[in-house]
């Protein structure tokens, strides 16, 4: 019966999409060449030309993966200077990734797609699902996980919440972008087996389980070949192995050549400079068609495609035969284009709940945390990240967002007026921060050295100035001295986006600002300092993390940061985000690094191939400072009573929670296969929230199970709890 319903399902789907097709055809041969070149590329910095004369609209896009950003002024790198565009800054990829939790995930896409509607796009660019091959990537915060399978079981979630609004999400950035140095032109070199078990898998579950309308060319090469004109990215893969249909939409500047374009499985180009008409896929093809250099076809199969993909988003005129739509997960409804709604308190709470899901607990080892909160009165916050506000930088990422709660806030608005909070800022970035939104937008130079991102003095030279090195050693010693003398003492550190910043890689995992000597210092007068980590990125913990008790780590989680941070640390949440990425030693365990070769001018080599991250560390015996998937939790739990079922390909156990403590567990299914060349892989995982002192059964789907594999089921890669053979029932 399943099945018959199933291929009913398809069907009905076949059949809409060939209606779709037909009206698009019958639209096309209504539109004048120079109609469909003016769709095709860029006509202002965020959107294509449209053909009012028939009802086609032009196409809207905007960034980024972190909530809508703020209106630029069509062909000036400048923002209009609304204040009305201000939007739910929500946690970044990796933190999502860090909940380990799909439901999240698509609930932060579907906020994302409801107020990018709502601030009138059809394109949301975003997410990003490029593999963290390094932790040096400067856009690692907007990326999920080093893992394919983890990167896409999200993506996948978070694209299906984004297009229940009539939004298309446009996975990014097609493919293997994984270093933003030299990013326009670095040729990436790797075998292809290890680029399809890799750097592809992600993108593949974006088009088959999200259902993703469409996809962005890197600026990178790929074998020689500009991905955004590639015919083995595009065409071969992309179109003809897994049937994509959807539209693929440059990176801004990733196009170099009309003819290759414009022969490509490229739809759109869009760039970053005013002079549209110039575009590569504008006047210069127009003229190659007029002269018979090349033919219309290659336009009116671009042109097909987008108009189909807007007839998805409703956006063509009512009665078109696209006008039924999903209203939510399955359910039909036809009617007018979704209108969306954005900046409301209940995006503002799903930002919260996503931001609390994604904090990890790295270190309690004396139990200090949670803390209880009629017990502190007088807390000193050591930190420049105690206060530092992240919303409006890192890039295209950047969000203007209506407010931003920093962990100093966030505490001091839990604990009230019978506390005192006292910061300290111990440390200085030395960053002149606010200037972000008066000069023309860092994108407008962004095609020039290599993609690299102009900035003011670079870190190292101001860290060498007389001046600031002597405001750093009066900042420790001054917090030095204030933290003998409070109940509690928390440093809250890390990055920003100076290094977590598209268009730049880091140099190492070091913490900058001088933040490990102040640690060290602080750790000599109060061994129970609590240590809060926030970072796009991992950073290097091992001049003091042998000495530290209390270690809690969290990305830049959006708006409601601050508060999330502070229900963890008092206890009103117990954390139970987990690592989406290997946080190593130092970059120099990063196989990456060890074995490949990263941060490349010309070229770069993966010699690593598959070994990426874990699948490295643990083939080779890299230890790392915490492995893939840990996270400690408030209350304990133990597992049982494993059962394979190779029928179903699901995998159960019982998860007791022995603790005091309600509590949210990952469980994590890893694959150990005789003669595969990985020690183990992750196959499978799921969340599962369970009361103090009871038991639930998890139940992991995997894709596949192997006779010869044993299934290994643990709370981390490295922290096995249970093993089941293959072959067992
Ligand atoms: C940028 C980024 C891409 C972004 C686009 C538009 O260069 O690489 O992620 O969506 O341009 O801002």
């Amino acid at each position: 019966m399943e099945n018959k319903k199933q291929q009913d399902q398809i069907t009905q789907e076949e059949v809409k999409d060939q209606k779709l097709k037909e009206y698009a055809e019958k639209l096309l041969h209504q539109l004048t060449l120079e109609e469909k070149i003016g769709m095709i590329h860029g006509a202002q910095f965020f959107q294509t030309g449209g053909a009012a004369r028939l009802g086609i609209p032009p196409l809207v896009m905007s960034d980024g993966p972190m909530g809508v950003r703020q209106e630029f002024l069509p062909s000036q790198w400048k923002p209009v200077g609304n204040r009305d565009d201000y939007v739910t800054y929500l946690p970044c990829n990796s933190a999502v990734a860090s909940t380990w939790n799909r439901k999240i995930a698509y609930e932060i896409g579907s906020v994302l797609g409801e107020e990018a509607r709502g601030r009138g796009k059809d394109v949301i660019l975003g997410p990003g699902v490029n593999i963290k091959r390094s932790p040096l990537c400067g856009r690692n915060f907007e990326y999920f996980s080093e893992d394919p399978y983890l990167t896409g079981e999200l993506a996948a979630a978070y694209i299906r919440g984004v297009q229940i609004w009539d939004v298309a999400a446009c996975v990014k950035h097609f493919a293997a972008n994984n270093q933003e140095t030299e990013r326009l032109w670095v040729d990436v070199e790797i075998d292809e087996e290890s680029l399809r078990e890799i750097y592809l898998p992600a993108f593949y579950d974006a088009v088959k389980k999200g259902g993703v309308h469409a996809v962005m060319g890197a600026y990178n090469k790929v074998y020689g070949e500009h991905c955004c004109e590639s015919e083995f990215l595009l065409n071969r893969v992309l179109r003809q192995e897994w049937g994509f249909e959807g539209v693929v939409i440059s990176d801004w500047g990733g196009v170099h050549d009309t003819r290759k374009a414009a022969e490509s499985q490229l739809d759109i180009e869009m760039s970053v400079t005013d002079n549209f008409d110039d575009y590569f896929m504008a006047r210069p093809l127009l003229e190659k068609i007029k002269a018979g250099e090349i033919r219309e076809e290659a336009v009116d199969r671009k042109v097909k495609r987008i108009l189909v993909f807007m007839q998805k988003l409703h956006m063509l005129n009512e009665g078109e035969p696209g006008n039924s739509r999903p209203g939510g997960e399955g359910k039909e409804t036809c009617g007018k284009r979704r209108a969306g709604a954005y900046n409301t308190q209940e995006h503002r709470q799903k930002a919260l709940e996503a931001a609390r899901e994604s904090i990890v607990l790295l270190k309690n080892d004396q139990g200090l945390l949670p803390l209880k909160p009629e017990k502190q009165k007088r807390i000193l916050l050591v930190g420049e990240n105690a206060r530092q506000l992240h919303a409006d930088g890192g890039g295209s990422a950047e969000i203007q967002a209506l407010y931003e709660i920093s962990p100093l806030m966030g505490l001091k608005s839990h604990l009230g007026g019978n506390a005192t909070v006292t910061f300290a800022q111990g440390y200085c970035s030395g960053v002149e921060k606010g200037k972000e939104g008066q000069e023309p937008n860092w994108q407008e130079k962004s095609l020039e050295n290599g993609g690299a991102r102009q900035k003011g003095e670079a870190e190292d030279v101001l860290s060498q100035s007389t001046e600031l090195k002597r405001k750093r050693k009066e900042l420790l010693e001054e917090a030095v001295r204030l933290a003998a003398d409070y109940d509690t003492v928390i440093f809250v550190g890390g990055l920003d986006h100076t290094q977590d910043c598209e268009g730049n890689d880091r140099e190492d995992m070091k913490l900058p600002y001088g933040q490990d000597l102040l640690i060290r210092k602080l750790l000599e007068v109060r061994k129970d300092l609590i240590i809060v980590l926030v970072a796009g990125s991992p950073v290097e913990m091992g001049s003091w993390i042998g000495q530290a008790d209390t270690v809690v780590w969290s990305w830049y989680a959006g708006m409601e940061g601050g508060n999330a941070l502070a229900d963890v640390l008092l206890g009103n949440v117990n954390p139970s985000g987990r690592l989406p990425e290997t946080f190593y030693k130092t970059h120099l365990d990063c196989s990456a690094h060890a074995v490949g070769e990263f941060g490349g001018a010309k070229s770069v080599a993966y010699r690593e191939g598959s070994y990426v991250g874990y699948r490295y560390n643990d083939q080779y015996g890299v230890e790392p400072q915490f492995c893939f998937g840990f996270g400690l939790s408030y209350t304990s739990f133990v597992y049982s009573d494993a059962r394979l079922d190779s029928g179903t390909n699901r995998i159960s156990c019982t998860v007791e929670n022995t603790g005091e403590r309600d509590g949210s567990e990952v469980v994590q299914v890893y694959e150990r296969k005789k003669g595969s060349k990985f020690f183990q892989e992750l196959r499978g995982f799921e969340k599962c929230f369970v009361k103090a002192g009871q038991k639930a059964r998890v139940v992991v789907e995997i894709e596949k199970t192997d006779e010869d594999a044993v299934y290994c089921i643990g709370s981390s890669s490295r922290d096995i709890r249970l093993t089941l053979g293959g072959n067992r029932n």
